[in-house]
């Protein structure tokens, strides 16, 4: 049957075999959890980067993610393949997912802003110059609206008389962190498609997969841009509260305010909810600024600049936010933190993950670094040499050597990285931070002994650390020291993992 070209008159076509390029953060767990669901489907992962997939082979999995090892011990091998030969994954599927990478474009025009699909475009190529017969491809990465345009182009450019190629958009909501749980009960399943017969047939292949283990009415089909559209605005919606909550936290600090007190108060009521209010040294992962960036591009260039405008303010924010914490730190340390020991407790963008892509611990690092402070470095979960990677890229350490490993030490323990240091500063909110013994820690820093909870996980020891002598700093609660405030500056310097600076950043 899938070798064969589709006939609407035939019975529904149903997906037996499926491929994914891709096998990332997003390609592997989807994957793993399809296959879960639907033991009967075959599915093979590929990649170019045959040291990932021969991860995914192994006992260490590329990505840590809760729960993802288990399922994947329990397919790999029956049901579940990782592989990089690439054409003939594509060959004998029915259907393809594309989930490789669109990052923030890092040259040309639409520089730091727009999605670079130059990945996407070279799965389409690969895909009509090695396929032949009927195959579902379908869009899982994110994308600018109508780029399943640009791939329809390119199959209908280089068509062979043996091939139908049916484009869907299926973007995936996931979250890491929780991506099992997420994948396994998702709020909802996107498919988009084209309204013509062979478009709905292809929509109605795929929502049959869903459907193993997705209730029918969790499963929504629209047309292909709603689809594509509708990831980036989810994605803006869920930045923009935290941006949103970040600025209330710069009031509350100035005023006495709580902000968690005042997080609580809004979220009761139930038209605005209690999710994504957690006020935080602002948000990272590879995807927020990444899909609002493209959002802001999109309405540029589509002649909205009121429209743009309006959703840049959200990465501006987070911009802000960042800056404004490590002046605070830097302020609370008498003005200077040149040469002084800082404890950096989390590098991963959040808990429950060793992905670093936009952490703020990367920038908040940086400005500390422009300052001269040596960085005493503790993540659970991500790999030393990822975190000299981050520092050392030049958009972060400016030192003419180049080499962050001179200002920065990665530790094996958060005790380690305290000992000695001038303060304590906690980036991500790794459960374990809340577990540690502060009166050890305390005993071996230097005094004052500083802790800046970035993430409001000390919220409930504040107390006993205040009664050991710690002075505990915390996003969202009033400064305890008198310290010169913080100005922002009108122009308000930006730079990005994918962009270098023009200047050195100054505080
Ligand atoms: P990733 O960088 O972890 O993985 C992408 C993989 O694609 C890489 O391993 C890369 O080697 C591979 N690849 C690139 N081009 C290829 C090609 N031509 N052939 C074969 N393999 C190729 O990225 P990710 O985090 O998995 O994100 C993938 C997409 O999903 C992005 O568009 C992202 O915006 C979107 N997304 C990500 C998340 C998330 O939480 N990470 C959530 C939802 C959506
Ligand atoms: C996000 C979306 O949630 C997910 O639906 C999409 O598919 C991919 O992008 P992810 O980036 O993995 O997922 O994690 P998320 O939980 O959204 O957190 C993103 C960042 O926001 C993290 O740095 C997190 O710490 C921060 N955050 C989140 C806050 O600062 N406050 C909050 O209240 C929530």
């Amino acid at each position: 049957m899938e070798q064969q070209l589709r006939n609407l008159t035939e019975a529904m076509f149903e997906i037996k075999k499926i491929c994914c390029i891709g096998a990332g953060y997003v390609g592997g767990p989807t994957c793993s959890v399809i296959a879960h669901m639907c033991p009967k489907i075959h599915i093979t992962v590929v990649d170019v980067n045959q040291a990932r997939i021969e991860a995914w082979n192994s006992n260490t999995l590329p990505i840590y993610e809760p729960g993802l090892k288990e399922v994947v011990e329990l397919c790999r091998g029956k049901n579940l393949f990782f592989s990089t030969d690439i054409d003939k994954a594509i060959q004998e599927s029915d259907l393809i997912f594309i989930s490789v990478n669109t990052p923030t474009k890092a040259y040309g025009m639409g520089k730091g802003r727009a999605a670079d699909l130059k990945h996407i475009e070279s799965c389409a190529r690969r895909i009509v110059a090695v396929s032949n017969g009927y195959k579902i491809v379908t869009e899982k990465s994110t994308v600018p609206v109508r780029a399943a345009e640009s791939i329809r182009r390119i199959f209908q450019s280089n068509i062979k008389p043996d091939l139908n190629l049916q484009v869907l958009s299926n973007p995936e909501f996931l979250a890491e962190g929780t991506a099992v749980n997420d994948l396994k009960n998702p709020d909802r399943v996107l498919i988009g498609g084209d309204d013509t017969p062979e478009g709905q047939e292809a929509i109605q292949a795929l929502c049959a997969v869903y459907e193993h283990w997705v209730p029918k009415n969790k499963i929504i089909t629209t047309n292909t841009w709603s689809s594509e559209l509708s990831k980036l605005v989810s994605n803006a919606f869920l930045a923009q509260r935290i941006s949103s909550i970040n600025s209330i936290s710069a009031l509350c600090e100035a005023t006495g305010a709580d902000i968690e007190d005042v997080a609580c108060a809004v979220g009761m009521d139930h038209r605005i909810g209690s999710k994504f209010l957690k006020a935080s040294v602002g948000f990272g992962g590879s995807c927020f600024q990444k899909d609002v960036l493209n959002l802001v591009y999109l309405c540029e260039a589509l002649n909205l600049p009121e429209v743009a405008q309006y959703w840049q303010q959200v990465i501006d924010m987070n911009d802000y936010q960042r800056r404004r914490f490590a002046s605070r730190i830097i302020d609370c340390l008498f003005n200077t933190a040149t040469d002084k020991k800082i404890a950096l407790l989390g590098f991963a963008f959040k808990k429950d993950t060793g992905d670093t892509r936009e952490s703020s611990s990367i920038y908040i690092s940086k400005y500390l670094l422009d300052e001269g402070a040596n960085l005493h470095i503790f993540d659970p979960k991500v790999r030393k040499e990822q975190i000299i990677c981050d520092l050392s890229h030049p958009s972060i350490f400016q030192d003419a050597s180049g080499q962050a490993s001179r200002l920065v030490t990665i530790c094996n323990d958060a005790y380690e990285a305290c000992d000695g240091a001038h303060a304590i500063v906690i980036c991500t909110e790794w459960d374990e931070f809340k577990l540690l013994d502060y009166e050890v820690i305390h005993k071996n820093m230097l005094k004052p002994a500083f802790i800046f909870d970035g993430r409001r996980v000390l919220d409930e020891l504040h107390p006993k650390l205040q009664k050991l002598g710690f002075q505990v700093e915390t996003i969202g609660k009033k400064i305890t020291v008198q310290r010169i405030p913080f100005t922002p500056t009108a122009e308000v310097p930006k730079f990005s993992l994918q962009e270098p600076p023009l200047k050195k950043v100054k505080l």
